[in-house]
């Protein structure tokens, strides 16, 4: 415990000493610029922000106080400033309700005015469709910087000008293009960055929590749905139970249930109307009986010798067994009706190994020294996957060898074209890497 280098506030946390914090966040690296997290030191003559502090280094050299007079009112003053530029906006806030700003005024607030000048206006940002920007209410914690840098790998985010001017934002106007986004709705202490497509929904006390598990890809990733009036309202990472952490989660999964109550999901069936060119709207009811009286009519035509127009049924992949052997006996009895498949989709689910990716794998990884992903964007195909790579990466001695098109995967690789003489050479053992990966510890093919 102590070789990790222990940050003091997360030591107090597993004694159950909530210190709070706004720039702390477990796994990001570099906090200590918002001064919420002092505590006191004896012998020190001031107090000292326990989120930069190593936990043995502190403990070794005297008592720490986490909830004296002095880091009372040190928190005090910290949240004084805080509040001199924030917006008084918590009714119409979507934070309101979790937000840690309101809870930590409710402890350490001044109930008295003493700032009589104009609160300060920064311009919202358009940094994509997923998060809402209001960048007044920002507090500059920088976690949505560093969020950005160290685990999207996409440093479009940072903050310029210095003390009243500082600002976060993307120095020109430009989107936030990663898929995990959306974690900075949760990163973000105050209402700065909320949920764009929900906003205004609800409250946090609404909801009926459930723990769930996300089935956008083949990681099984815990996920936390959260329920009002029997439609889910939104979709936040859960505890991850193996690696004791809890997940980011891509937008995908988190914007997952967007269609499933969308009043534009079709929930009726239509009948092609041909000769009026439209589409009529039916009951299932009624459109049981147009099959039926269709189904009798084209039976009648085989029985007195005319040819029948053939009936073509369409299925995908997903249809079930049951359903496949109904139609099946339909076919055998009316020779008129024909089963065709569309187009051929990659989401087969009739076995695990199709949807569930080697549970190991994260070990795997992480005793490899090189890997080859062979056709797959790990970014896109599951980007937990990707996160897992990346963060592997960047503890070193790792080689990423991409055999497939070219893309950006948020960290260094060595593309290697899918085009057949190369695929071929590789095949033989002709290629140069073929080498590397006779001489590489436990390689890892990912495909
Ligand atoms: Fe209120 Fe928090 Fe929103 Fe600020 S961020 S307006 S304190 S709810
Ligand atoms: Fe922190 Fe939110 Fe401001 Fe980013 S936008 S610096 S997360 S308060
Ligand atoms: Fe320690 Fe911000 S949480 S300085």
């Amino acid at each position: 415990f102590w070789k990790q280098n222990t940050p003091l506030i997360e030591y107090c946390e597993t004694l159950g000493i909530n210190i709070p914090h706004y720039c702390y966040h477990k796994n990001l690296s570099i906090s200590g610029n918002c001064r919420m997290c002092l505590v006191e030191l004896k012998n020190s003559p001031k107090p000292i922000v326990s989120c930069a502090m190593n936990a043995k280094s502190c403990l070794t050299n005297g008592d720490i106080y986490t909830n004296s007079s002095l880091v009372k009112k040190a928190r005090e003053n910290v949240l004084e400033f805080l509040l001199i530029n924030h917006p008084l906006d918590c009714p119409i806030c979507d934070q309101g309700g979790e937000c840690d700003l309101q809870d930590q005024s409710l402890f350490f607030g001044l109930t008295k005015k003493r700032f009589y000048s104009f609160k300060r206006v920064v311009l919202n940002k358009n940094i994509g469709p997923i998060v809402k920007t209001v960048m007044t209410r920002c507090i500059h914690c920088t976690r949505c910087v560093r969020f950005a840098a160290e685990i999207a790998g996409i440093e479009d985010i940072g903050m310029f000008g210095r003390g009243l001017n500082s600002e976060i934002g993307t120095y020109v106007n430009k989107l936030f293009q990663s898929e995990l986004s959306g974690n900075v709705i949760d990163l973000c202490p105050v209402g700065a960055l909320t949920s764009k497509p929900y906003p205004f929904t609800h409250r946090s006390w609404e909801f009926k929590n459930v723990t769930s598990i996300d089935f956008s890809d083949g990681f099984g990733t815990p996920t936390q749905l959260f329920i009002k009036n029997n439609h889910i309202i939104r979709i936040l990472p859960g505890y991850d139970r193996l690696n004791h952490n809890i997940n980011w989660i891509s937008d995908k999964t988190r914007f997952s249930f967007d269609g499933m109550f969308s009043p534009e999901k079709i929930i009726y069936s239509f009948l092609d109307n041909n000769n009026k060119k439209s589409f009529l709207n039916l009951s299932w009811q009624k459109l049981f009986k147009e099959f039926f009286y269709t189904l009798y009519f084209q039976n009648h035509l085989l029985k007195h010798c005319y040819r029948p127009y053939p009936l073509i049924i369409l299925l995908n992949a997903n249809t079930s067994l049951e359903v496949l052997n109904l139609l099946n006996v339909l076919t055998r009895k009316y020779s008129f009706f024909k089963l065709r498949r569309i187009e051929s989709q990659n989401s087969n689910v009739d076995l695990e190994q199709n949807y569930l990716l080697d549970l190991n794998l994260n070990n795997k990884i992480g005793t490899s020294d090189t890997c080859w992903l062979i056709g797959i964007n790990p970014r896109y195909e599951g980007s937990k996957l990707n996160l897992r790579l990346r963060s592997r990466y960047l503890k070193g001695n790792f080689n990423i060898i991409n055999v497939g098109s070219l893309f950006n995967l948020t960290f260094s690789n060595t593309n290697i074209t899918s085009n057949t003489k190369i695929l071929k050479s590789l095949i033989e053992g002709n290629n140069l890497f073929c080498q590397e990966f006779v001489n590489s510890s436990n390689p890892v093919l990912i495909s």
